[in-house]
């Protein structure tokens, strides 16, 4: 079976090595404090270093504005736990990341989905979406590299997005976990670069440019946010694991990240380059497929006749999985979607892979007579 269907990040470059180096330095240095409880908002030292990264991408922040948490998982859920009741109007990029869909489901909220083009969301139907729901309490994006589409929201799209939130009084959730790993185009400023209210919630990840198994994310917010926001996060897990806060401090302070992100880049550019030239020369008529600048995944647009669970076991047949597209939707599902993961599958495995995918769609739509539209 060849899986390109989950979300993992190429193992073959974590700083394995590295971080054993970091770790070690750790415990015969600051062990008896990364051992010990520490503060909620996280390590002082590593909630610096975050400000610094985030000040480099161009927002005014200091330490105060960090939080350190358990992986941006966390930090979606602290943002829903903190800002919405139920029956409360979220607008969410329609596909989007579907932990996020489940956690504001959880909350209760009222989920209203904007559709996208191959620049991310629509500042048309976000304008109309505001107007039609002025009770919206929350925008929901990720502009990089989006999960699951790969799209990427420009800086005049961005800066769009931050006025006409402004205007409505609403907050925005920016959700950023990729933003590093991007391997071709220019990079554009986070949406928080835009922000001069403290209206916008940054978050992003350790996950995809370090590792995942450390479960470090933050957040990035105004003081009227934090002073929640941590309370907060000290009642669900008092702090993120400090032996890890302790680790990836010391891993940043002594390697040269922007080398090693840059190998990330490299390789899954590699296998995004192998994964849209075997599509390119294989999908059948009428399917047509994403063109991102980073992150991990693709996203393919088949025929709305298919069925793509249906498609799926047709695929398992064939011994290659990918992620059907329903799940990714907030409301009204477009057929014939579905997400492809180029990460964590070598040039060889992800090309054997879309061929038995390609051969798997052209069977099932001879058999289920699907025309290409
Ligand atoms: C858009 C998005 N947000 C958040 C996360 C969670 O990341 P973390 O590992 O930092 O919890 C993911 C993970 O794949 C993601 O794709």
């Amino acid at each position: 079976m060849i899986s390109l269907a989950g979300g993992l990040p190429s193992p073959d470059l974590f700083p394995v090595k590295e971080l054993k180096k970091a770790s070690d330095e750790v415990f015969d240095n600051d062990g008896k404090t990364a051992l010990q409880y520490g503060m909620a908002a996280g390590y002082d030292k590593l909630r610096e270093q975050v400000a610094q990264m985030t000040r480099d991408r161009g927002v005014d922040c200091t330490a105060d504005n960090v939080a350190i948490t358990t992986g941006s998982e966390q930090s979606l859920d602290l943002v829903g736990k903190l800002l919405i009741n139920p029956g409360d109007t979220v607008l969410v990029e329609e596909p989007t990341y579907l932990c996020t869909l489940d956690i504001l489901r959880t909350y209760g909220a009222n989920l209203v989905g904007i559709q996208m083009d191959e620049h991310g969301m629509r500042m048309d139907l976000l304008k109309k979406a505001l107007k039609e729901h002025p009770e919206t309490k929350l925008i929901y994006t990720i502009p990089n590299f989006q999960n699951p589409t790969g799209h990427t929201i420009p800086n005049a799209r961005r800066e769009e997005m931050e006025k006409l939130a402004i205007a409505n009084g609403v907050v925005i959730l920016e959700d950023d976990p990729y933003n590093r790993v991007r391997y071709s185009g220019k990079a554009q400023f986070p949406v928080k670069h835009f922000d001069n209210t403290g209206n916008v919630i940054y978050l992003s990840s350790f996950s995809k440019f370090l590792v995942p198994g450390l479960r470090l994310g933050w957040m990035v917010a105004d003081p009227s946010f934090m002073k929640k926001l941590i309370p907060m996060k000290q009642s669900t897990d008092l702090h993120s694991d400090n032996l890890s806060q302790y680790i990836a401090s010391r891993y940043l302070a002594e390697n040269d990240v922007t080398k090693h992100v840059k190998q990330i880049c490299d390789l899954y550019h590699k296998r995004a380059e192998t994964m849209m030239k075997e599509l390119d020369e294989n999908l059948p008529e009428g399917s047509t497929h994403s063109n991102p600048e980073g992150g991990m995944f693709l996203w393919v647009k088949a025929p709305e006749t298919v069925n793509t669970v249906d498609l799926f076991k047709e695929c398992i047949k064939h011994h290659v999985a990918f992620v059907p597209g329903a799940p990714f939707y907030s409301n009204k599902v477009k057929q014939g979607t579905f997400r492809l993961n180029f990460s964590n599958a070598d040039s060889a495995t992800i090309k054997k892979g879309i061929d038995r995918l390609c051969d798997a769609m052209k069977e099932y739509m001879k058999k289920n007579e699907v025309k290409a539209e």
